[in-house]
């Protein structure tokens, strides 16, 4: 990735991402670890280098809500999503797809109940488009959104809590949102169900790469280290994610990789030239002196190709997001760089 100017946070462009990225329903999938909060900064970091990605690519796409929130705010022209999980892939794919419409009237129609928990739970999917409704209604009606086969109910097999099963299942938003979503399918380039690797291979060989490498734009976002077998269907074991930390060099085109805040992913890319550690800072107060405070490792050849350019000062803030409600994204700051190593 070359930086071509110094180029500057254009305001205007960088509120239209936070406008979207501070909408809660930017998914239609509750996703645990999902990153929207992350997008301004990775729209930030793209305007510093004067390069509009042609194309987006999310590996990892879990949720999805970085490449959506991107994408609805015309910051990129193209995103391609994959994701390990068939059940995941087969959602993104039936939404951008000319089934939209038929996965919307399922889920305006579909009977929200335990009964309906259970045989999904239980059903092994024939069709793409009945994938993608175990997808939406397992996510939406189990405990932390988790599809993994071990996630209860929200309210349990006895239902006898306040919350219920259908407490996060409002049925005429989704579908509304199911074919909004569906409208911007032709700047879908492609929805994969495969792995990341398999990813980097495919996109190697587009035209797009091909033709402009430096508009092929990455996130990349891996499972966590802490809890993934419980939170994820597919998950990484530590050598994964040592490989992974190998592979991002020769990653076709730029690219920015998250990473919950935790003592592994520090050891792996704590020295890298183009990690940070971001405060996501909450407007929500926890108490009359403190803030809620999210850290997120990242890691970008943006970043690295900044600070070498002396852009980029540590401690400094990268980002100010006007508060536009509670909960949405204060500011976001580059906290620290090199870090010890334990
Ligand atoms: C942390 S989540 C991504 C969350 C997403 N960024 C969001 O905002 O919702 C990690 C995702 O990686 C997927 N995954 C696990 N192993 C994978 C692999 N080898 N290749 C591609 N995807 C994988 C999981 O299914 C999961 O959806």
């Amino acid at each position: 990735m070359k930086v071509e100017s110094q180029g500057h946070v254009d305001t205007a462009d960088t509120m239209r991402v936070v406008n979207w990225c501070t909408r809660s329903d930017i998914s239609p999938l509750r996703y645990p670890g999902g990153k929207r909060k992350l997008a301004p900064l990775i729209a930030d970091l793209i305007s510093k280098t004067n390069i509009r990605p042609a194309l987006f690519v999310e590996p990892f796409a879990g949720g999805a809500s970085v490449s959506i929130s991107l994408l609805e705010a015309d910051y990129v022209d193209t995103i391609a999503l994959s994701d390990a999980d068939p059940l995941l892939s087969s959602f993104w794919e039936i939404v951008f797809s000319s089934q939209a419409e038929a996965l919307a009237n399922m889920v305006y129609d579909a009977k929200v109940s335990l009964d309906e928990w259970k045989r999904l739970k239980q059903t092994e999917v024939a069709t793409g488009l009945e994938a993608a409704y175990k997808c939406l209604f397992l996510n939406r009606t189990s405990f932390s959104g988790s599809l993994n086969r071990k996630a209860g109910p929200i309210g349990g097999m006895s239902q006898a809590g306040a919350y219920k099963i259908g407490c996060r299942f409002n049925q005429s938003k989704l579908a509304e949102r199911i074919l909004e979503l569906s409208r911007l399918r032709h700047r879908v380039r492609f929805v994969r169900n495969e792995s990341y690797t398999k990813t980097v291979r495919d996109v190697r060989k587009t035209a797009v790469y091909r033709d402009s490498p430096n508009r092929v734009f990455w996130y990349l976002d891996p499972p966590f280290f802490a809890k993934a077998d419980k939170l994820y269907r597919c998950h990484f074991e530590r050598k994964d994610h040592q490989t992974l930390a190998r592979a991002i060099e020769n990653i076709p085109g730029s690219w920015l990789l998250s990473y919950d805040d935790h003592p592994e992913a520090r050891r792996l890319y704590g020295r890298h030239p183009g990690y940070a550690l971001v405060n996501l800072q909450y407007s929500a107060r926890i108490d009359e002196k403190n803030r809620l405070v999210a850290k997120e490792i990242v890691v970008s050849d943006i970043i690295s190709e900044l600070r070498a350019a002396g852009k980029l000062q540590d401690g400094a803030q990268v980002i100010q997001i006007p508060r536009r409600r509670q909960n949405a994204p204060a500011n976001i700051e580059v906290v620290e760089r090199n870090i010890a190593i334990g």
